[in-house]
């Protein structure tokens, strides 16, 4: 992937890393946008690796983000749209969710995915080869399962709609629009949520083990390097846990 300059949101997180440390090894040049700012032992001495400190909900903040991307490379291939949390007071369903909350986990698990491609438009147009860039939000099976958490669930839903709408807009400029949906996914950077939590979501899976952090890697690779007919689909990665 060496001349090909990657753009991540949420790269600091606990899949985000895995993903962006993949991609460096494939020898991408990778721009991670976070509000974390602790960098792993294992990146951040990578030449091809770019850290800038961005709230993806801040327009402002994007527009830095493009300004010292645009300065740097002039161009991104590829967007990855990752940052996404949910709230604390949705685990408790509607009743608990305080308003609050409900305008934070649209904001953030939807809103900033439009911000996102809404700022960085005109970089993914530079890029040249028109085989090699794409847009790739990072939704979840919460979006069409029973599984609460009602705002960050409405807005990963509303990624699905969104990606429709851009599609062929997008697509006059060769730019591939796609949706990674994630089961549930254990890593390192998680609350301890104990054993009955994973044993809860693991009666869900036709095949007992979960995707792992090096799965959601090895896909977004194929996506974005291998597999380049793929446009406009909801990829679901979750070994069967929403069916
Ligand atoms: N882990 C799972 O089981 C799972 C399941 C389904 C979907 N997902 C989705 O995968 C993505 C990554 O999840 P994760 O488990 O690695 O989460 P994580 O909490 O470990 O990482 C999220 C990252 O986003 C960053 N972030 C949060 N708010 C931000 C903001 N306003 N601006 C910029 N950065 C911000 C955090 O600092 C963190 O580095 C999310 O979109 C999440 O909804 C995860």
């Amino acid at each position: 992937m060496e001349d090909t300059v990657i753009v991540i949101t949420g790269g600091h997180g606990g899949i985000g890393k895995v993903v962006v440390y993949c991609l460096l090894k494939k020898g991408a040049k990778v721009v991670v946008l976070d509000t974390n700012d602790t960098k792993s032992s294992k990146i951040k001495s990578n030449e091809n690796y770019t850290f800038i400190k961005t709230d993806v909900t801040n327009i402002n903040d994007l527009q830095n983000a493009h300004d010292i991307i645009k300065e740097k490379y002039n161009h991104i291939n590829h967007l990855i749209s990752m940052a996404g949390i949910n709230m604390k007071s949705e685990v408790e369903g509607i009743k608990g969710i305080t308003f609050e909350d409900i305008d934070k986990s649209i904001k953030l698990n939807l809103n900033a995915h439009i911000y996102l491609i809404k700022t960085m438009l005109d970089l993914l147009e530079n890029a040249k080869q028109k085989d090699n860039k794409s847009f790739l939000m990072i939704s979840s099976i919460n979006a069409i399962t029973a599984y609460g958490l009602p705002a960050y669930s409405a807005a990963k839903s509303g990624i699905y709609g969104f990606m429709n709408s851009i599609l062929n807009e997008l697509g006059k400029s060769y730019i591939r629009v796609n949706t990674i949906s994630l089961g549930t996914v254990p890593h390192m950077e998680q609350e301890v949520k104990g054993d009955e939590y994973f044993e809860h979501y693991v009666k869900h899976l036709a095949i007992k083990h979960f995707v792992r952090p090096n799965d959601v890697a090895d896909t977004i690779y194929a996506l974005l390097k291998i597999a380049k007919c793929i446009n406009g689909q909801n990829i679901v990665l979750d070994m069967g846990q929403s069916v």
